[in-house]
């Protein structure tokens, strides 16, 4: 189960400091075993990339070549990282991105949480903040690519297939 615990601005001392006055959210969650755990919400955007690829890595996800990964970052419109908070340390639990035209449409990319934290409802917590944040960027249309075994986890976040019809159509290189 999972309390909203309270918001917080860059004052507080598990969140570096950077310009932005909100930054995220701070949970606590019970995890399986029925103990308290805080989780961080953040969208700060300066992430330590090897630790990003560790999280891809543990879900078995192929490596890209790092300046591909912080070049996509650097031109994400949304980044939302999750961090598990023991004291002033924390660790990166999950990660989801969008890209946007800033007006119409975003699209949620490399939505990941690690397999220690799945099945405690993290996964939707992340993915209702990252549709809040873009809402509350007054964005209405908001896509994603969903892997055939995830249908279900997006479906039950609102997501529809094929809405009214529409496929997505994709070109590849040969
Ligand atoms: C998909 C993923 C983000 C889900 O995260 P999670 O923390 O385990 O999900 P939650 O515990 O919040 O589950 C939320 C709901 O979705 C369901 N769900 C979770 N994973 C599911 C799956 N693979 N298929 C169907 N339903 C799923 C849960 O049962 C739960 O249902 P409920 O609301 O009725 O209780 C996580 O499993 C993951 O990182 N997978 C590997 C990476 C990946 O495949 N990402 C998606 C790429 S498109």
């Amino acid at each position: 189960m999972v309390f909203w615990k309270r918001f917080f601005t860059s004052s507080d001392a598990v969140v570096p400091s950077v310009d932005a006055p909100f930054l995220g959210e701070l949970l606590e969650v019970n995890n399986s075993s029925g103990l308290k755990q805080q989780i961080l919400l953040s969208v700060e955007r300066d992430l330590d990339l090897y630790e990003l690829e560790e999280l891809c890595d543990s879900v078995g996800w192929a490596r890209r070549p790092l300046r591909k990964v912080k070049k996509a970052l650097e031109f994400s419109f949304l980044i939302v990282s999750m961090w598990e908070v023991k004291g002033t340390r924390r660790r990166l639990i999950g990660f989801a991105r969008a890209t946007s035209d800033h007006a119409f449409n975003a699209t949620i990319w490399d939505v990941v949480v690690h397999p220690d934290f799945q099945s405690q409802g993290l996964g939707k917590v992340l993915m209702r903040y990252v549709i809040r944040r873009l809402r509350s960027e007054d964005i209405s249309n908001i896509t994603l690519f969903a892997d055939p075994q995830v249908i279900d986890f997006y479906r039950r976040l609102g997501f529809m297939l094929d809405p009214e019809g529409i496929k997505g159509m994709f070109w590849y290189p040969n």
